[in-house]
């Protein structure tokens, strides 16, 4: 299947829909070999389908996440496929964000990466510093798009203030739960500015496919689509919005990858955004105290 993609006015495009690997090969924490054989075939069929873009990060399973990666795409056209990574807080150095890309980059079996994200801000380490190793990568032609990932407004444009490179994704949290995308404005904003948001989680881990919510059973009856298609659907129809979802269950790949060429209808769109219950995602989540604590949890998992 072909995916279609999204193209920003600066020309950088992704598709619609790519495979997320949070939990691939573990948590934050811990290494779990468990699953191993069925991630790289869950990886592999997404690619034989169609997905080209895959989503990771250092900090999923301390990288063997990446590594399952690296493996899932040998023998595959590295230049058909599009791969995002992302550098741990506690690695926003200049220095330390050389050697986590240039692992991560091992890891993956690769030369390069598509996509290079900050995963979320850190007040710890000045903006400035850690741009300027992003140029240097980008320069070095080790990575070919920087982005960021949980930034608010403020912190993008800090970090756009900081970089000669255009910072051309946010990754965030955003279903039709989580709105904290719209509530404050981010979604607006990236549009306006030229910016690509990849919204994560959009299937809120699967919750959709097992409660019954009124609107959102009426629109799925309405489209013959399941809830998670709906969900997913609803996302790309946002304008600048792409989504990524993780799974290694293949009739859950099939059902997500139905959900990208049918459009629901302006009024359908509005009344899901209206009437689906959601909470505004709290700003505490985007607040430099949550990085200090997370940049904190993170270092002492690490240390473990
Ligand atoms: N930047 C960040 O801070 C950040 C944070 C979170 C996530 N991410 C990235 O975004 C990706 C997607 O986020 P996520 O993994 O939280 O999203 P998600 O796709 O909403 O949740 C994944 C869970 O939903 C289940 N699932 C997927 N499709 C389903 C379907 N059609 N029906 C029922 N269950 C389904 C999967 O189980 P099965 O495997 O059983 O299908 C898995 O347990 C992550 O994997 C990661 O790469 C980034």
């Amino acid at each position: 299947m072909d995916i279609p993609s999204k193209e920003l006015k600066n020309g950088f495009k992704l598709p619609l829909y790519g495979i997320g690997t949070w939990y691939v090969g573990g948590d934050a924490g811990k290494i779990n070999h468990a699953y191993d054989k069925a991630d790289i075939n869950a990886l592999k069929t997404a690619i034989d389908m169609g997905v080209t873009h895959i989503d990771t990060a250092e900090l999923y399973a301390r990288g063997h996440a990446e590594e399952l990666i690296g493996e899932s795409i040998k023998g595959y056209d590295r230049e058909k496929l599009f791969i995002t990574s992302k550098v741990k807080p506690e690695n926003f150095s200049y220095n330390n964000i050389i050697k986590s890309a240039r692992e991560s980059i091992k890891r993956l079996n690769s030369k390069y990466l598509d996509l290079y994200l900050l995963h979320s801000y850190n007040p710890l380490i000045s903006i400035k510093e850690t741009m300027r190793g992003m140029d240097k990568l980008k320069s070095d032609g080790l990575i070919k798009n920087i982005g960021v990932s949980n930034f608010s407004i403020e912190k993008l444009e800090k970090a756009q203030n900081e970089t000669k490179n255009k910072i051309v994704v946010n990754q965030v949290l955003y279903n039709l739960t989580s709105r904290f995308p719209e509530d404050s404005g981010l979604l607006q904003y990236c549009q306006k500015n030229d910016i690509m948001i990849i919204a994560y989680t959009p299937v809120h881990r699967g919750i959709y496919n097992k409660n019954q919510i009124i609107i959102l059973d009426k629109i799925a009856k309405k489209y013959d689509k399941a809830y998670s298609q709906i969900a997913i659907n609803w996302l790309i129809s946002q304008n600048n919005v792409v989504t990524i979802s993780k799974t290694r269950n293949i009739e859950h790949l099939k059902e997500n990858l139905g959900s990208l060429k049918f459009r629901m209808s302006n009024d359908d769109i509005e009344k899901l955004r209206n009437d689906f219950p959601h909470k505004k995602t709290s700003r505490f989540y985007y607040s430099n105290l949550y990085y200090v604590l997370m940049t904190g949890g993170m270092y002492i998992i690490n240390k473990i």
